[in-house]
């Protein structure tokens, strides 16, 4: 499927402060932060690349060069551990490098979203592209946007992908879906971050995009909000007036790495999974010296039970 879809350009809005993650990212980017032994904008290039993107641009940023550091080649680094016979890392560092065909471009000023995604127009042309959001980290055993891509080829409409979420709905644009079949939806509207009252529905969009051409010129005509920003949430609202959007309930998990807690589950998870890791981080996770640590927070798993089965026979 890869070789046939038309989608081979993404879009990666990094320009954002990280001002969640402050002090560490004071003087390093929020997409440098590492996930385990990867930085969280290696995660989402690598489902872009398996999804058959081939060109990716990077909307950066004030103090955003360590991103172009590291998709560079680095001599040096790759020299010395030539030198030490450090084959397999050597291959790892050379495969970063030759991953895509990466580029880079300001957004010189911080006005959303739907502004960074207007800054690349003219290098993404008169074609559907891809958006992926750095903050969320998917992991699915067929990529997020490899299964956006698959809707985006059976019917040629901007596809957004969404998930169910019962808490929080706020923090999310939000759909009014019509089902059509399995895992997609017509988005009937859009509202960005509504209160729970006037959210349409509990599917909330996740940070991957197929986005059709024509959303740049909506974008450039909506202006900014009462936030001062350009929402592509709102873009999306007035592009549906126009032209189909259909939404994808995608399969996978997603990880919310632009908050802390969020950021620490994928981390615990992704650790779990790593071979060379996996069995012994799980070891400390389950000794009596961490569960100990757990108890003195929220009681220990014993004591929760009983107070569950009490309160059950109660
Ligand atoms: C952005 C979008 C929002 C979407 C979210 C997903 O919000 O504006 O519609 O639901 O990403 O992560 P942000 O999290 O950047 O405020």
């Amino acid at each position: 499927m890869n070789e046939r879809s038309n989608i081979k350009k993404a879009i990666f809005p990094a320009a954002g402060l990280g001002t969640r993650f402050l002090p560490a990212t004071k003087s390093s980017p929020k997409e440098m932060l590492p996930l385990v032994d990867k930085p969280m904008i290696q995660y989402v290039v690598e489902e872009a690349v398996a999804s058959g993107i081939e060109d990716i641009t990077i909307v950066t940023g004030r103090g955003k060069r360590a991103i172009e550091d590291f998709f560079d080649i680095s001599f040096e680094l790759e020299y010395e551990l030539r030198k030490r016979g450090k084959a397999e890392i050597l291959e790892q560092m050379q495969m970063i490098s030759n991953m895509a065909k990466i580029s880079y471009i300001r957004q010189k000023e911080p006005l959303g979203l739907g502004h960074a995604i207007l800054v690349p127009r003219n290098l993404v042309g008169n074609q559907a592209f891809a958006v992926l959001l750095g903050d969320d980290i998917i992991d699915a055993e067929v990529p997020c946007l490899k299964q956006l891509i698959e809707v985006y080829e059976r019917y040629k409409c901007s596809v957004i992908a969404v998930q169910r979420v019962h808490d929080d709905i706020s923090q999310y644009g939000v759909i009014k879906p019509r089902h059509l079949e399995n895992n997609v939806y017509q988005v009937l509207d859009l509202v960005e971050k509504p209160s729970p009252d006037e959210a349409p529905s509990d599917l909330a969009i996740i940070g991957r995009y197929i986005l059709t051409p024509e959303i740049f010129d909506v974008l450039e005509k909506i202006g900014t909000d009462k936030t001062g920003e350009i929402q592509l949430t709102n873009g999306l609202r007035e592009l549906s007036k126009r032209q189909a959007i259909y939404a994808c309930e995608f399969k996978g998990k997603r990880y919310d790495a632009g908050n802390k807690l969020g950021f620490l589950q994928a981390t615990v998870e992704f650790a779990l999974k790593c071979p060379d890791l996996g069995r012994e981080f799980a070891q400390y996770l389950a000794s009596p010296e961490l569960t100990a640590l757990i108890a003195e927070k929220i009681g220990s798993p014993a004591s929760s039970r009983r107070e569950i089965i009490s309160i059950e026979s109660s």
